[in-house]
């Protein structure tokens, strides 16, 4: 029997740990010289981050989690021009049909969501990239990062449909103070990892890096997004501003796998790293989801002042509470707050897309088939 298949160069020899620091930072790249004398990449070379296989292939696959997470963004593929907007237009443009109250919370989440698709996208591309050393990961950010282009896409699209005033929703997040105090405390994190100097390899900025994870992923992502999710669904169930709040779900469920995807980075980087869990960076992390879930309840004051359609400052901050402790757990730490029932038990349904067929009288379009999502 021919066997057409290349001969394998003999196993690559790995370099002992402390030597050519230089060579390994140019190879986490991708972009660095060919090694044309290096063995074929084997499962066990493979690192999340510090790895010296090559970065450039993505079989063999090890962590099967990241790819899983490739396929399903991929399966929910939408674009927000497939959303009518003629309820929403018609909504708006009426004379009584919102209150002040609505109108300013709608305008206000719209803005801080306007430029936080583009901070998170940012992030993904200048900082986390070409950190994260490993092909099936980077496939996934690719990913992402196109799932965050078409949500920018949607807010330009609701500004266009709605005749909303461009330069005041996207530049609330300069001019808002309480959304310019989320933004800047995410962004102090990643600024430092955009420094073409910073490099991984020292348990310090390893930390540096899970530290800008924990910022953007678990908190940016997985808590400041869900009070915006929960206002704007809320509408949607009082079949208000229901081409919005159909978007919304769509960029949910997308959220949900991102959120998902990062507990499961820091979560493996742990595994591979333990040295760089300490006490003092656990509580560092948890100090980070106390203090991001106060930042939001000030936002919900702001957005909120009186509340509306059952919603309120105060139920958005215990919903916070909620949240915030339970990403605490999913990433193997205490709860912060006292415990906290769910004071939005819909928001799991609303998260479940093949329940709404009938929930807002819009189309509804079903990308996936659903079997290969699980949500939180
Ligand atoms: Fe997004
Ligand atoms: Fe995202």
């Amino acid at each position: 029997m021919l066997d057409w298949s290349e001969p394998a160069a003999p196993v690559r020899q790995m370099p002992p740990p402390l030597v050519a620091q230089t060579t390994v930072a140019a190879d986490q790249t991708g972009l660095g010289a060919i090694d044309r004398r290096g063995g074929r990449v084997s499962v066990d070379d493979k690192r999340m981050i510090n790895c010296r296989a090559d970065v450039n292939q993505l079989l063999p696959l090890k962590y099967k989690w990241a790819w899983e997470k490739y396929l399903a963004g991929c399966n929910n593929h939408w674009m927000p021009t497939e959303v009518s907007m003629q309820a929403d237009i018609a909504l708006w443009k009426s004379r009584d049909g919102l209150t002040e109250d609505e109108r300013r919370a709608i305008k206000r989440n719209l803005g801080f969501f306007a430029a936080s698709e583009s901070l998170v996208a940012n992030n993904i591309v200048l900082a986390i990239y070409r950190h994260l050393t490993n092909p099936e990961c980077r496939q996934y950010l690719l990913r992402q990062s196109f799932e965050e282009a078409v949500h920018t896409h949607t807010f330009q699209y609701i500004v266009e449909s709605l005749g909303l005033d461009e330069g005041e929703l996207f530049n609330m997040y300069r001019e808002v103070p309480s959304i310019t105090d989320k933004a800047a405390w995410a962004l102090k994190h990643t600024q430092h990892l955009d420094d073409p100097d910073f490099s991984t390899g020292t348990p310090e900025a390893d930390q540096a890096f899970l530290r800008d994870l924990v910022a953007f992923y678990v908190i940016f992502e997985g808590m400041w997004f869900y009070t915006g999710f929960a206002q704007i669904l809320s509408l949607g169930r009082r079949n208000k501003m229901v081409g919005i709040a159909e978007q919304y779900q769509y960029i949910l469920r997308d959220e949900s796998i991102h959120l998902n995807f990062g507990i499961d980075v820091i979560n493996q980087i742990k595994i591979e790293n333990p040295h760089l869990w300490t006490k003092a960076f656990q509580d560092e992390v948890r100090a980070m989801v106390r203090e991001a879930a106060e930042l939001e309840a000030a936002y919900g004051r702001d957005t909120m002042p009186r509340g509306f359609l059952g919603l309120n400052a105060a139920l958005c901050e215990s919903y916070m509470h909620f949240i915030a402790n339970r990403r605490c757990a999913q990433l193997g730490l205490p709860r912060v707050f006292d415990e906290t029932e769910n004071p939005f038990p819909w928001m799991s349904e609303a998260m479940d897309l093949k329940k709404e067929k009938n929930f807002f009288e819009t189309r509804v379009i079903e990308y996936q088939n659903g079997g290969a999502l699980s949500w939180e």
